[in-house]
């Protein structure tokens, strides 16, 4: 080893002694008689102390190091005058008596500091850069952590990791796939796995009863900060189980990583259902961290001409405690908050309940006081509450309610990201009717099975059937998701059938797993958490970007790399792709 030592590991235990450091130079202070240069390596920093009057020459070649050199020294260790205990080293420097620059470096394009002046399109492109920096380096290591603690966990109950193909087959359900020309087959193609769904069934197939797998996914969908392109799930699957035991396995897992990573010890996780999630928080992730539920009002506004009620499937409202005094303008801010495209709500309505036990609303033309109490009565809103109200579509509007009730538990600081609230989602609907395209989506996926109960209403009423899947839910985000799968080969046919594939179809795109099925296939479920999802929970960050060494930026861009690129004519050519020239 060039080093004897790291840049974090010295202190006042290792007084006189001799040592030798590696790293890049963070910054240097010239104070005249002195200079100090603080020394970084993924460890940490360590302050190099050269003295003018010891020894102007060292001092002189220290002044000249600039930002981001990569030294290495050789010195013995002190103990400081001025110490800095916030730093694991701050009560130790190092009296350098040779310096030796392993290489020089430009001029970083942005200080390499936890707050640097770069902006995020400048830090991605240099990406190798802003690795340096300690909170990105602080989150890498969490990643690490993460992965090595989920592998204890598992193999500590039998669970083999096994890797699957990443060159698979294009399927047309969930989000488009990434398809990868082959040369040597011209005309057909590979798809990169959304999830390695179809094998960890077929490993249950082959018996391998409890299987994991830390794997990249990669989905050509639209790009938000908790989306990536290619992102990482903790991929499992288990046979001869039901719901429960799924639950009861991986509840262990997320309390073996909230108490090994986080040193939190969580209680038993509260389940919700579907309908419940969407009636009280119009999300199937709800962060309830905090209350503020959606209380309906639908009932008791109607019949009074205010059109925008009576012609409503859902009137919907939510009370922000304490927030009664809110001035026009914040209200004004929320109502276009509401009407933005993304959420697009037609308008928001309010009622005040007054300290002084008054009622204002933008409605008074419409209703009476005593109509108005009726409203905070259902909402159990105490005097100094704010109401929201929106109508409209059920669905529609449960979204829309929903987002403002995340707004405002931003505003109010009930989104405290230190707090953890686990929830398990579960009774999913088998199905999602889709307006557009006039057909039924699995609302998990294909595989997915109906609740034994509910079998009957798959011919008579399948958008009422609830599935055997489950969400884990922290704070709002989805971590994980998953289910029972079907493992009988008539229930899978009749599945795809109702998901409009063709006898042909289902054969084409599924046969391999249903002809499986044919051969012992055992009862099986699984789940799969988004790792980068799960780390950025713990980091306290809504963004996965930060978790990842490389990702892409919003246009699924590397811009380090520059990738996607334009690819040679030749190199088309062979692949048999034709392009219009
Ligand atoms: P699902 O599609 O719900 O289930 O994915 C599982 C989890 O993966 C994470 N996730 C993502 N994270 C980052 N970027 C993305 N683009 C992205 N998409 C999904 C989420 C999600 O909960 N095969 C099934 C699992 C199963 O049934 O066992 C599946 O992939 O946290």
């Amino acid at each position: 080893m060039l080093r004897s030592h790291n840049c974090g590991e010295l202190n006042i235990s290792n007084i006189n002694d001799s040592v030798v450091l590696c790293g890049w130079v963070q910054r240097s202070r010239d104070l005249g008689g002195m200079t100090f240069v603080d020394l970084r390596d993924r460890y940490g920093i360590t302050q190099l102390a050269f003295n003018m009057d010891v020894n102007a020459n060292l001092c002189g070649q220290a002044r000249k190091l600039g930002r981001e050199f990569v030294i290495l020294v050789r010195g013995s260790v002190t103990e400081r005058s001025n110490k800095n205990l916030k730093m694991p080293t701050g009560e130790i420097e190092i009296i350098v008596n040779e310096i030796e620059i392993l290489n020089e470096s430009k001029t970083p394009p942005f200080t390499i500091e936890e707050n640097t002046d770069g902006g995020e399109e400048l830090r991605m492109k240099y990406r190798y850069l802003d690795l340096r920096r300690s909170n990105v380096r602080k989150n890498l290591e969490l990643r690490h952590k993460m992965g090595i603690e989920t592998r204890i966990y598992m193999n500590s109950l039998n669970f083999i990791e096994i890797e699957t193909p990443v060159l698979i087959k294009s399927t047309p359900e969930g989000a488009r796939d990434f398809v990868v020309p082959s040369r040597i087959n011209p005309g057909e193609f590979y798809a990169l796995p959304q999830s390695p769904q179809t094998f960890k069934q077929l490993l249950m197939v082959a018996g391998y009863d409890r299987y994991f797998q830390i794997v990249k996914c990669f989905r050509d969908e639209d790009l938000r900060a908790d989306r990536q392109p290619e992102f990482t799930q903790i991929d499992c699957e288990m046979a001869f189980v039901n719901q429960e035991d799924i639950l009861s396995t991986f509840e262990g897992l997320a309390k073996h990583l909230f108490k090994t990573i986080k040193g939190i010890e969580v209680k038993e996780f509260p389940r919700m259902s579907y309908a419940d999630a969407m009636k009280y928080y119009g999300n199937d992730k709800p962060d309830i961290r905090y209350e503020m539920k959606l209380v309906e009002l639908t009932e008791i506004v109607k019949g009074k001409d205010f059109k925008v009620f009576d012609d409503a499937e859902l009137v919907v409202a939510i009370s922000a405690s304490g927030c009664s005094e809110y001035t026009r303008k914040q209200i004004d801010e929320l109502t276009d908050f509401v009407k933005r495209p993304q959420i697009g709500s037609t308008g928001l309505i309010y009622l005040r309940v007054n300290n002084d036990g008054t009622y204002k609303s933008s409605v008074d033309k419409f209703y009476s006081e005593e109509e108005l109490k009726k409203w905070a009565i259902a909402c159990n809103a105490q005097k100094g509450d704010l109401i929201f109200v929106m109508a409209g579509k059920t669905e529609k509007t449960q979204k829309a309610m929903s987002e403002l009730r995340l707004e405002m538990g931003n505003r109010l600081n009930l989104r405290n990201p230190e707090v953890f609230a686990p929830l398990w989602v579960v009774d999913f609907p088998l199905f999602e009717w889709d307006e557009e395209t006039n057909r039924f989506y699995a609302k998990h996926h294909p595989f997915t099975s109906p609740k034994i109960e509910d079998i009957p209403l798959l011919d008579s009423n399948p958008v009422e059937v609830r599935a055997n899947a489950y969400d884990l839910v922290i704070n709002g985000v989805e971590i994980g998701g998953g289910s029972i799968r079907i493992h009988k080969k008539e229930l899978q046919n009749k599945m795809l059938r109702m998901l409009g594939f063709s006898e042909e179809d289902a054969q084409n795109q599924f046969g391999f797993l249903m002809n499986a099925f044919e051969f012992g296939a055992p009862p099986h479920g699984g789940i799969a958490f988004g790792f980068d999802r799960w780390c950025a929970i713990f980091g306290g960050s809504d963004s996965i970007r930060d978790y990842i060494a490389f990702p892409k930026n919003n246009s699924g861009r590397d811009v380090m790399i520059d990738s996607p690129s334009p690819i040679a004519y030749e190199q088309l050519k062979e692949l048999s792709i034709k392009l219009d020239k």
